[in-house]
């Protein structure tokens, strides 16, 4: 295990690169398996979670190549074996597999998902729709099994507005016989992305990014190349980055309209933002005012840009309140900043963060964007060095943090635990 070690205090100058967004990549993985030939991933994210699912995949009997930047993907050989345990067990979105190896081969068995435990993150609503779609969906010592003798289209009404709900049931559906509907789907650029990437392999799937979408079944699908889009989650935590430290970042390579949630409320509280085709600078100010938060589905205020603003709210002049509609109880990073620290209260799903000096301490990462929060406060602190342990964390969400940081001029190095 690894520690980050933070001097900070001085402000984040510079250029950033944001690779290929995490969550569309661990969705293209596995609807790249559905295809009957090669597929070729471009702008690939280096990230651990991307080489875990490059080993799922070699599991199964695919063919995986992987540069750093782009992943080819043959499945012309998978098979759609059992997968209770191991590798499934390490990231989230081994979920996707019901998805498509019930889609390709009419069967699936995957262990129960794990990935970032903040709180307890149910599946009915994917369960709700593979078996809208004629499956049957039964639980065995910890893993779900999917059989479905053939998959029919159907409407389906989303109880929960849910990102991963909504793909893999368009990942299942888009092998159905028929025409499905997805009612209340949700609309994150990384479902546009997915399906794009089913469309180039032949799929025939429209309104992806509104409330509904259609997909008409075929009857297979062929290998294509696709070029993943910016993440904006990465994107935004640099935008916050340069808040934060009072620094002057040119974030390259996004979807500025991907961060208007956020952008927004940056303004608000007096920073500068300037927003070109494909980048946005964040430029900093000597005070900030305070501002309430709220998370919500996109194109909402990204919960999974929640953590990362409460330790920027800290800087803030005055008492903020963030609160997140989308998780009840994401608040794993509050503790720590604490230590740092900072005055913050959670009150039900909301955080009441008072402005307050940093200091530096010994903190811990319990999950991927506590962990990129806690790396944002070390960076304000200019009274000693602060250490992140729970590197591990980051890593699955953040490609070249050290070196990227470095770029920017910041003072941080990893250290053994
Ligand atoms: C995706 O998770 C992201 N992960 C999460 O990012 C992100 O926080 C989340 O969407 C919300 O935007 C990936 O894309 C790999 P949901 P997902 O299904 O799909 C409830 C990160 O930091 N729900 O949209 O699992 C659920 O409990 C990660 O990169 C049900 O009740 O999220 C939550 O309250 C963390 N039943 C809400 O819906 C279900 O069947 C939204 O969850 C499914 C979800």
């Amino acid at each position: 295990m690894e520690k980050l070690m933070i001097s900070g205090g001085r402000p984040l100058r510079g250029t950033v690169q944001i690779s290929g967004a995490k969550n569309s990549a661990v969705a293209l993985i596995p609807a790249s398996l559905m295809a009957e030939s090669k597929v070729v991933l471009d702008n690939m994210p280096d990230l651990s979670d991307v080489a875990t699912f490059g080993e799922i995949v070699a599991e199964l009997g695919g063919q995986v190549e992987w540069d750093g930047s782009s992943m080819q993907i043959n499945p012309s050989n998978l098979i759609s074996v059992p997968m209770h345990n191991g590798l499934v067990k390490k990231l989230r979105a081994s979920y996707y597999l019901m998805g498509a190896l019930l889609g390709r081969f009419g069967t699936a068995t995957i262990g129960m998902p794990g990935g970032c435990a903040f709180e307890p993150r149910p599946i009915d609503q994917h369960i709700k729709g593979f078996e809208a779609l004629g499956a049957t969906v039964s639980m065995d010592h910890g893993s779900i099994h999917i059989e479905a003798r053939e998959l029919r289209g159907a409407k389906i009404y989303l109880d929960v507005v849910s990102v991963g709900a909504t793909i893999n049931i368009m990942l299942a559906a888009s092998r159905a016989k028929g025409t499905t509907t997805i009612e209340n789907a949700a609309k994150e650029p990384e479902i546009i992305d997915v399906a794009t990437l089913l469309n180039a392999m032949g799929a025939k799937i429209k309104g992806a990014g509104t409330e509904t979408i259609r997909i008409e079944g075929v009857d297979s699908l062929h290998g294509c190349r696709h070029s993943i889009i910016p993440d904006r989650i990465q994107a935004g935590t640099y935008m916050i980055l340069a808040a934060a430290t009072r620094g002057d970042i040119l974030i390259d390579n996004v979807i500025p309209k991907h961060l208007e949630a956020l952008s927004a409320k940056l303004l608000e509280m007096g920073v500068e933002v300037l927003e070109g085709d494909e980048s946005i600078r964040v430029i900093g100010r000597p005070s900030y005012e305070s501002v309430d938060v709220r998370t919500l589905v996109y194109p909402g205020f990204a919960t999974d840009l929640q953590s990362q603003m409460t330790s920027l709210l800290t800087q803030a002049t005055g008492v903020s309140i963030i609160t997140d509609y989308v998780y009840s109880n994401r608040f794993k990073h509050v503790p720590e900043l604490i230590r740092l620290g900072a005055k913050i209260r959670v009150e039900g799903r909301s955080a009441v963060i008072e402005g307050s000096q940093l200091n530096a301490a010994a903190v811990r990462a319990a999950d991927l964007r506590a962990g990129a929060a806690l790396v944002i406060a070390g960076l304000t602190v200019s009274n000693g060095v602060t250490e992140v342990s729970g590197v591990e964390y980051i890593d699955r969400g953040y490609d070249n943090l050290v070196h990227n940081l470095r770029q920017l001029g910041a003072d941080v190095w990893r250290q053994a635990e």
